[in-house]
């Protein structure tokens, strides 16, 4: 695969914030798919690591922190450096999006990320209750922002692999069980059509179900956090509360959950870390397996846009949604040594490169579950040596984010007017088709696995026998 096709044009400035794993995956992209001047293509990073990819390039890197208080007056004169429309691309960590793309839209700049970030401070703030360091709490400040100014200059957010691309799955996934259950529709424009669909089809809830079994040629040494992208970034929601989108079908809740006064309502979270809380779930390769129930932003976003609401406006129907991570198996080991040491984060932190992984895939799909043919996972099987033949710099899970940055920022460039928007409310199919080449197998499969499989074993369980697909027979308990 060598004739790449160019998506479009990049009129104005590039400004990259972050050159971590993710930035470096996605510059290849940006250069193979877009044409765009590279004069005026900035990284910003207060860390040189990986300079060299620029240095060779001819590309502009400025060594700095973006923060709270320089970020207008060093984005500004950037973003809109020379003629033309900017597009700022944040995969940072520690940076403010609300606030970024805030600028960049008073700018008239289109803007991307993959994940509602804060500003540094936030996750580890202890005075902070476990409310407000949830990332409900953060997407009401996007919902906030996207209610203050409403349309103008698009700015997608979150638009990763998950959150982003997984939104995109869920659409195709529940188009193909409606197809299979015979469930009579058109396919939907409005985002109430959308809902209607999931009820109609039966769907209780969906799980982002992935395993990465991506193997590092190295063991893990003791002390050493090691991942397959940003231990900064695992950490950080790893150590934030389990949160869920809570459909209307539990009976039961967690007495630990807590639920919110204000906002959207469609999730609780748990006081709990969602990288110590582990869920019943499947994936193709393993099988079932346990996940960890890791804060993310799409177990909130899809289970709000997939409500549907009465002539009150109360939910009558909302799925449950939530993640079922299982990382590679040295982050498993990684966490167990950290909360084994009451949460004290490992002194070192490794992210395994392409070359530093002997083989694996990462499996990363949606588990649509509770209707008439039980549960089917849609998703990516991207295995690293593929991975290594199609884009250089980056891992499987790598390219899975990448690429879906590269579809979120074609979607933006062909729809420049949008105002904020979450990858549920974009072109899914569009989406899908520019990511699709990055992404390896892509399948859907049937599984009749429940969470009830061979239970209980040899010991008395507290389960619900009356339905399996609730989130009381899901939680380990
Ligand atoms: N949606 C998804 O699927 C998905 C997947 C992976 C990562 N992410 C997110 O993408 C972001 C980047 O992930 P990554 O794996 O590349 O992380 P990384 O840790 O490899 O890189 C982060 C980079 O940001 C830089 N940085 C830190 N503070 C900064 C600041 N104030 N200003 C500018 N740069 C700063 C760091 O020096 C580093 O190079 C993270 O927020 C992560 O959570 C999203």
């Amino acid at each position: 695969m060598t004739d790449w096709q160019k998506h479009g044009t990049i009129s104005g400035p590039i400004v990259m914030i972050g050159f971590g794993s993710i930035g470096r995956g996605t510059l290849p992209l940006i250069e193979r798919h877009f044409d765009f001047d590279r004069s005026r293509f900035v990284v910003i990073d207060p860390v040189d690591a990986d300079r060299g990819l620029l240095d060779e390039r001819g590309l502009a890197y400025h060594q700095e922190a973006v923060t709270k208080e320089n970020y207008r007056d060093l984005l500004t004169p950037l973003l809109t450096k020379g003629k033309g429309q900017g597009f700022c691309v944040n995969l940072s960590v520690d940076t403010s999006s609300v606030d970024i793309m805030r600028l960049c839209r008073e700018l008239g700049v289109l803007y991307i990320d993959t994940v509602i970030e804060p500003w540094t401070g936030f996750y580890f703030d202890k005075t902070l209750g476990p409310d407000v360091r949830s990332n409900y709490a953060l997407r009401e400040t996007l919902l906030a922002e996207k209610r203050r100014v409403p349309g103008g200059t698009t700015a997608v957010s979150c638009c990763g692999a998950n959150p982003g691309m997984v939104s995109w799955f869920v659409k195709q996934a529940l188009l193909n069980v409606a197809t299979d259950l015979g469930v009579k529709t058109g396919e939907p424009k409005t985002r109430a059509e959308w809902g209607q669909l999931m009820q109609a089809t039966g769907v209780k809830g969906v799980h982002i179900a992935e395993r990465d079994t991506q193997r590092a040629k190295q063991p893990k040494p003791m002390g050493v956090f090691v991942n397959t992208w940003s231990v900064e970034g695992f950490l950080s929601e790893g150590m934030q509360p389990a949160e869920l989108g809570w459909g209307t079908h539990e009976k039961w809740m967690p007495e630990n959950a807590g639920t919110h006064a204000k906002g959207c309502q469609a999730a609780i979270y748990l006081n709990q870390p969602g990288a110590n809380t582990r869920v019943r779930s499947w994936c193709p390769t393993p099988g079932a397996q346990y996940g960890f129930l890791v804060t993310h932003n799409e177990s909130i976003s899809i289970a709000d846009y997939f409500t549907v609401r009465n002539a009150s406006h109360e939910a009558v129907y909302r799925p449950t949604c939530h993640y079922a991570y299982h990382p590679a198996n040295d982050a498993v080991l990684s966490l167990h040594e950290l909360f084994g040491q009451a949460g004290r984060m490992q002194e070192t932190n490794k992210i395994l490169t392409e070359s530093e992984i002997a083989d694996g895939i990462d499996e990363l799909g949606v588990l649509l579950y509770g209707h008439d043919n039980n549960a089917y996972w849609y998703g990516s099987q991207l295995s690293v040596e593929e991975t290594r033949r199609i884009a250089p710099y980056q891992n499987a899970t790598g390219l899975q984010v990448t690429s879906a940055v590269l579809a979120g920022m074609v979607w933006a460039l062909e729809n420049p007017n949008e105002g904020i928007v979450e990858a549920d409310e974009m072109d899914f199919k569009r989406c899908l088709d520019v990511q699709r080449p990055y992404l390896g197998p892509v399948v859907g499969v049937y599984t009749d696995w429940t969470p009830l499989q061979d239970r209980p074993g040899f010991f008395p369980e507290d389960i619900d026998t009356s339905d399996p697909w609730q989130f009381r027979n899901i939680l380990v308990r």
